[in-house]
């Protein structure tokens, strides 16, 4: 039976278990905003409805680094404020930032798990499946921010870039430290 590398699979539920993580965190500030100043219980509960299942995978990733004994990033208190920050600034730019948020991330994330079902072998089926289900749920978020206004025309454009840069740099650090 083929084995996963180690190393490699550590670096899999560090980055995993940080990345749901900083998915709780966005949700968390955008509920803020969406309590406090900006008022839309529509858009609330589509949020909280995500981020039920972003628990869920956070759990799922908690679990699996106490089982195996892994670090979590050193970085979690940073990424945590960071997340808030992200949710309820763009919560706070109005609906079409906050969904373009989601779909910005979500679209980084697909690539990233997909990427991570190559790095997984045999011996890491349960993982490999579990990282597949929630790579699906990730699209789905996708496609409910596109139905509720997300959008990439003018300096949306340029929010979307800039979203997707930061996962990235948050990605490849998590992934190490
Ligand atoms: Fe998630
Ligand atoms: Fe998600």
């Amino acid at each position: 039976m083929k084995k996963t590398d180690k190393k490699i699979l550590e670096e899999i539920i560090r980055v995993d278990h940080a990345g749901e993580r900083g998915a709780m965190k966005i949700y968390e500030g955008q509920l803020l905003a969406l309590k406090t100043f900006k008022q839309d219980e529509d858009l609330k509960r589509k949020i909280e409805e995500m981020k039920e299942q972003e628990a869920e995978h956070l759990e799922f990733f908690d679990k699996e680094i106490q089982k195996r004994n892994i670090n979590p990033t050193k970085l979690l208190p940073l990424w945590d404020l960071l997340g808030v920050t992200l949710g309820f600034g763009t919560a706070m730019l109005g609906k079409k930032a906050a969904m373009l948020c989601t779909a910005s991330v979500e679209e980084v994330i697909d690539e990233h798990y997909k990427n991570q079902t190559y790095k997984l072998k045999e011996d890491e089926k349960t993982l490999k499946e579990k990282i597949f289900k929630f790579r699906e749920d990730e699209l789905h978020h996708k496609d409910i921010a596109y139905s509720q206004g997300a959008t990439k025309e003018g300096l949306y454009g340029f929010l979307d870039k800039v979203i997707k840069t930061s996962s990235k740099i948050a990605i490849t650090i998590s992934e190490k430290i």
